[in-house]
This record gives C-alpha cells, structure tokens and sequence, in this order.
C-alpha cells in the first residue's frame, strides 16, 4: 500500500533523519535512531534502476526481531481469518519467518512464481504511480519496517504489509493477473472523478476485501491480512454484498477499522467480478456507473 498521498522522491542526496517527514502522532517521532534508520533506508534505493539488482538492506536484529514476533503472530491468524487462496498462495511463496526478507529475495521469487517484480520505493509514491505500475507486473514496495515499539501497529504501508499483505497474494496467478488488469484499468481512468472511483474499488477489494468461505468470513484484502488488530475485528464490521458500483461511491477513512466491508459470495466470485470490472473499467463505464 505504498501508494497514498505525496512521493517522497528519491533525490540521489542523502537524507537526514531530521528531514525526513514523520508525523508527530507517529510512534517513532521522537525517536532520532529510528529517524536515522529509517532515512539511510530511503538512502539505500536511491541507486536503483528499474529492471537492476534491488539494493539490499542490512537489517538490524532489532527489527528482525520485529519481523519475526509479527510474521509468527499473523500467521496463526491467517490460519483462521485467511481465505484459502491467500494461505495457499503463502505456501508458495515462503517468506522467512525468522528476518526481515530482502525486496531481491522475494522479487527472485515472485518472478519465477508469476512474473511479478518488485520496485523498492524510498516511501509513499503518487497513487497513478503506484497503480500505474501494476499494468506492467511491477509492485511498489517500501523497505522500513514499523517501530519497535508497537510492531502490531504501523499509521503507513511497511515492509510487512507490502510483502506479508501483497506479495503472497501476488504468488497466486489468478491474483497476479487481477493485479495487472487493475493497473491497466487505472491507466484508463483519465478523469479524477473515474480515478478517484477506481481508488476506491481497489480499496475495498485488494485492500480490505472480504468473502464467504466454508461458512466464514475470510479475508482477501492486504491491508486485512497485514494488520494484526483489523483482522481479528473485521468479522464485526457491517458487511454488504460485493457491488463495484457502491464501492466505488462509499468514501473510507484510512486511520480507523473500516466500518463497512463488501463481501463477496466466493472467490469465484471475487475473480469473476473483478476481472470483468478491471478489464472495462475506463472514463465512459466510470460515467455510466455513478449515473
Ligand atoms: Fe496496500
């Protein structure tokens, strides 16, 4: 979900730890070792080109230990709140449990699994980059991990949600390729109005989508499956049946639990809906659907 709000452009100078923008609501504000951390992380992929060798990070063992507490808790999670096509997905892909992976280790991966890539991204980037992106099987991820302190809690798209949440959905093929049809169909939405409506359908599927499975309701979204406070709780939100045309017009607040989930009758009917939605989606059906 490194895709919301303002880039943070790599600049080739390197960047200060007092200089790199933090809220101050963040649990890492005050922190100016965390600061500095996570500036030399911004740092580290300012050399990469697209199509070249990732740079690598040398994680600490502090935020491989992070990792490790938080990988191991939401598995066990996912165990109960994932839906089938998500879990077998993991067991395609075999992220380490034990540090934080490498972008290039899991990029090796993903290409062989599917023929996605991995881009890493010093931070947020502009939502058309970001979905733009997809349409050539290219994902933006960020390197930081959370703060310590709180490593269930993270207020922006981490190493743990882009590649715990999107990575193992993106070893699935199916999945894979509604990933790629969604950044085709962003491409066509020329009109704020129809990107904006776009944002929105990505939100409450690839993101916070949910479905009905053996009786239960499972998770699909990554921003579901990378939280470990939302999805144990997303079982209690109001949920309506699958429809493009009411997500695409209900707006989402992102610092809270979402209150309102669409949930779809099967994954069947996840990649049926999706794919036809993806596949049209353009200036004219955005008109169309919000008539
Ligand atoms: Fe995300």
């Amino acid at each position: 979900m490194a895709s919301v709000g303002a880039a943070q452009a790599a600049t080739g100078t390197p960047t200060r730890a007092e200089d790199l923008h933090l809220p101050e609501d963040h649990p890492g504000f005050s922190d100016l070792g965390y600061r500095a951390r996570r500036a030399a992380i911004a740092d580290a992929c300012t050399s990469y080109q697209p199509g070249g060798d990732i740079p690598d990070v040398h994680y600490t063992a502090e935020e491989d230990e992070v990792w490790r507490v938080v990988s191991r808790e939401l598995a066990a999670k996912h165990e109960v709140f994932a839906c089938q096509a998500y879990l077998d997905a993991t067991r395609r892909l075999v992220l380490p449990t034990e540090r934080v992976p490498q972008l290039s280790e899991v990029d090796d991966r993903l290409r062989r699994l599917t023929g996605f890539r991995l881009s890493p991204v010093s931070g947020l980037v502009p939502t058309r980059q970001f979905y733009g992106a997809l349409a050539e099987r290219v994902f933006h991820s960020t390197q930081y991990i959370r703060h310590h302190s709180v490593p269930f809690y993270t207020p922006e798209p981490d190493i743990v949600h882009e590649i715990i949440g999107h990575a193992n959905m993106l070893a699935s093929p199916e999945l894979a390729d509604l990933y790629e049809l969604a950044g085709k169909a962003s491409l066509r939405a020329t009109s704020e109005g129809a990107q904006e409506f776009f944002s929105k359908v990505f939100w409450f599927t690839l993101e916070f989508g949910v479905l009905h499975e053996s009786g239960e309701l499972r998770a699909y979204g990554a921003g579901l499956l990378s939280s470990y406070g939302e999805i144990q709780e997303f079982r209690r939100a109001e949920t309506r049946p699958l429809d493009i045309s009411a997500m695409g017009r209900l707006d989402y607040d992102i610092t809270r639990y979402q209150p309102v989930l669409f949930a779809a009758s099967s994954f069947g009917q996840v990649l049926e809906e999706l794919t036809w939605f993806f596949s049209a989606y353009d200036d004219d059906m955005y008109s169309r659907l919000v008539s």
